[in-house]
């Protein structure tokens, strides 16, 4: 074997024994860093909505891009100015929304729609909170 190959396949090892196993990490250990910085308070609902509503649904703050549903930037996108904080009012009135959505589905007696009951009553409030909060921000 030439010096040079041998320098060649040296580099192959190098790449394949340390940069693909940093490489896998860094993208595990970026997976739940995938959308937005939240408050702590809402973390976890974040990571519900990554794991059960995401391949669905596109939820900016949330880095899914699911298209099978609605996208919920768009859909429940806060009337008025476009910046800052959502009033409190229209959190509440859109988690009721988020909260029924995943409680009862939408027609869910029919193929192809929202599924009902997806989350325990605990997980679905998480997630409301979260999606009434950041949904049509950012
Ligand atoms: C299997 C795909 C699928 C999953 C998973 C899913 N959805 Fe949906 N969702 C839909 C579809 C499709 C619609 C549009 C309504 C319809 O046609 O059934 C919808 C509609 C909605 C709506 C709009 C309801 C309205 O008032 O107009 C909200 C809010 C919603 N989903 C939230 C969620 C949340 C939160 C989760 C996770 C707990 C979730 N969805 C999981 C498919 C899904």
């Amino acid at each position: 074997m030439s010096k040079k190959v041998f320098i060649s396949f040296g580099i192959v090892i190098v790449f394949l024994a340390v940069i693909v196993p940093f490489l896998v990490f860094d993208s595990n250990g970026a997976a739940d860093s995938n959308g937005q910085e939240v408050p702590a308070g809402l973390k976890t609902g974040q990571e519900l909505f990554e794991i059960n509503c995401g391949t669905c649904h596109t939820l900016y703050a949330a880095g899914t891009d699911g298209n099978y549903g609605p996208d919920l930037d768009e859909l429940l996108a806060p009337t008025g100015p476009p910046e800052g904080p959502k009033a409190a009012s229209t959190i509440k009135g859109t988690k009721g929304r988020v909260l029924n959505a995943i409680e009862h589905g939408i027609d869910s007696e029919l193929p192809g729609r929202m599924p009902a009951g997806i989350l325990n009553s605990v997980q679905a409030h998480e997630v409301a909170e979260f999606v009434a909060t950041v949904a049509g921000r950012g």
